[in-house]
């Protein structure tokens, strides 16, 4: 919990838009926490007293057996409720009405008929879409409710007990096809729940840096800097809790994009820190020699890492604690388990076993993706940093198909560079998600000046995408691409054919191995 006053509960029924929901509150700057259903108690809530609850939706039918339900006493705390979907129908279920299963499911798009006086509604359009995804509905509501809103195959799109503070609806605000969504939400927020909205980054990182200085007093904290996002942030926010008393260890893979290890250092000089960077590329790329398989080369790789690091931590002797770039999505997912989750470091394949610490800290385990970026800017990081699209911690050694060698891993880099460039002039970097070259490692024939040239192959890939999951192929214009393509068989050596991948995720992977 952050020091917030102000802060709204989402209860999980286990619907996939809980994290949704949760970013749209924060996006009114009003700060709230994922909870599971069935993981706090109406004492517990009423001590930690939020300003509003919001149920989240569910896959469950509220009848069906072993179906999440909270304790009724929840509807008489005096504390607002909002309750979306299955979170609507349990609240017409525990309060005695009656939920039904009829002929049809609503799902997608709907026409919505907004009837009644209804403060999540005020000041919008009395009809407009929202978007349905229900297979059970409220076909009775309790009592002392009335109908808000209303669909042609749903008489009760919506239902309110004004003077309890009770709302459903049986749509999805949180979701961005339902016209007027957030500001419905918001309605809830500020209207309803008397929230004004005081959950910004400024704040957050005030907050934050107090409560770390607190937590570490003398302390020492080491954390392994990747130049991500989120670790990079990390190190900013404790950079200013308790300065020289961070050792942030960066180990440099060789395997970074072109200038990427300097990059970093950059960044972080103008830091009172004690910045340790590893130049260990020699060291990887020697394990790496002789290796094709790509699984195998992820292996060495995180096994390299963590030997470094530990390497490098053990110079330091004691440490009170491990730091690490922990992010609220990690936390919700992990089943928002009470000890601290211990990320299995997607980076890096593991933590380090035999480093020698007394607590994990997490400073930004509440925080969203978009937040944590957002937190970057206020802590005035470097914008090379904070907007850092992904990298797999593998690094270049899973853009090089096959073996990796000194060679190849410069000739992608520079392949690499000359595409983020063109994409920069394009003005195309903030719409596309992840865009890489990968040496195909696949040569060819070609012809250059009169010279028959037996070379290699650069594929480009370019993605769009929401959560890294499924991804389309980004439609780069045909110039931008003539571009890219022009130089790298110009300016980098040993490339002499250049193709755009037009595969989407699924089947195909955003990475090549
Ligand atoms: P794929 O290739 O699985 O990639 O579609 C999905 C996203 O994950 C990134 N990725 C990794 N990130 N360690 C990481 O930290 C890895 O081993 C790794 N492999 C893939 C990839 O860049 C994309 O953003």
């Amino acid at each position: 919990m952050t020091a917030n006053k102000e802060w709204i509960l989402v209860l999980d029924f286990g619907g996939q838009y809980n994290q949704l929901i949760a970013r749209r509150v924060r996006e009114c700057s009003v700060y709230c926490e994922i909870r599971p259903y069935n993981k706090i108690t109406p004492g517990e809530i009423r001590k930690l007293a939020p300003s509003g609850i919001i149920f989240t939706g569910g896959p469950n039918s509220v009848y069906g057996e072993g179906a999440p339900q909270t304790d009724p006493e929840i509807f008489s705390l005096g504390i607002p409720v909002l309750g979306i979907c299955y979170g609507a129908q349990l609240m017409a279920y525990q309060l005695g009405g009656q939920v039904t299963t009829p002929e049809t499911r609503e799902y997608g798009k709907t026409e919505t008929i907004f009837e009644q006086d209804c403060p999540l509604f005020r000041d919008l359009p009395r009809q407009g879409i929202t978007w349905m995804s229900h297979t059970d509905y409220i076909e009775r509501l309790p009592e002392g409710f009335q109908v808000t809103a209303y669909t042609m195959d749903c008489p009760s799109a919506a239902m309110q007990r004004l003077e309890r503070k009770l709302y459903g609806v049986q749509f999805h605000p949180e979701v961005l096809h339902t016209e007027n969504g957030t500001q419905m939400l918001q309605n809830f927020l500020y209207t309803v729940c008397g929230c004004t909205g005081d959950w910004t980054m400024r704040r957050y990182a005030e907050a934050a840096v107090q409560e770390l200085r607190e937590k570490i007093g003398n302390g020492r904290v080491l954390l392994a800097l990747s130049g991500g996002v989120d670790s990079s942030v990390c190190a900013a926010l404790l950079a200013k809790a308790v300065g020289s008393q961070l050792t942030c260890i960066f180990v440099d893979t060789g395997l970074m994009r072109k200038n990427e290890g300097d990059e970093v250092e950059a960044a972080f000089a103008q830091w009172d820190i004690s910045f340790v960077r590893v130049n260990a590329g020699e060291r990887f790329l020697s394990r790496l020699a002789g290796v094709e398989e790509p699984e195998r080369k992820r292996k060495i790789i995180g096994e390299e890492f963590i030997r470094v690091f530990e390497a490098e931590a053990k110079k330091l002797g004691q440490v009170d604690f491990l730091a690490q770039g922990t992010i609220y999505p990690d936390v919700v997912e992990s089943g928002l388990g009470d000890a601290a989750v211990i990320k299995s470091h997607h980076n890096v394949g593991g933590l380090p076993d035999h480093v020698d610490f007394k607590e994990i800290v997490e400073p930004l385990r509440l925080l969203f993706k978009d937040e944590v970026r957002a937190l970057g800017r206020e802590l005035k990081l470097s914008e090379v940093l904070v907007s850092r699209q992904p990298f797999p911690g593998p690094g270049l050694a899973i853009r090089v198909l096959g073996e990796v060698t000194p060679e190849k891993v410069a000739l992608v880099q520079e392949a690499d560079a000359i595409f983020r460039e063109e994409i920069a002039r394009a003005g195309l970097d903030g719409s596309i998600h992840q865009y890489f070259a990968v040496l195909t490692s696949l040569r060819s024939v070609g012809v250059m000046g009169d010279e028959r040239t037996y070379d290699y192959t650069v594929a480009l890939r370019g993605v769009t995408t929401t959560d890294f999951m499924t991804a389309d192929f980004a439609r780069i214009p045909y110039e931008v691409l003539e571009r890219a393509s022009s130089r790298i068989v110009n300016e980098v050596k040993h490339v002499n054919r250049v193709v755009y991948d037009v595969t989407t995720k699924p089947p195909a992977t955003i990475e090549w191995e």
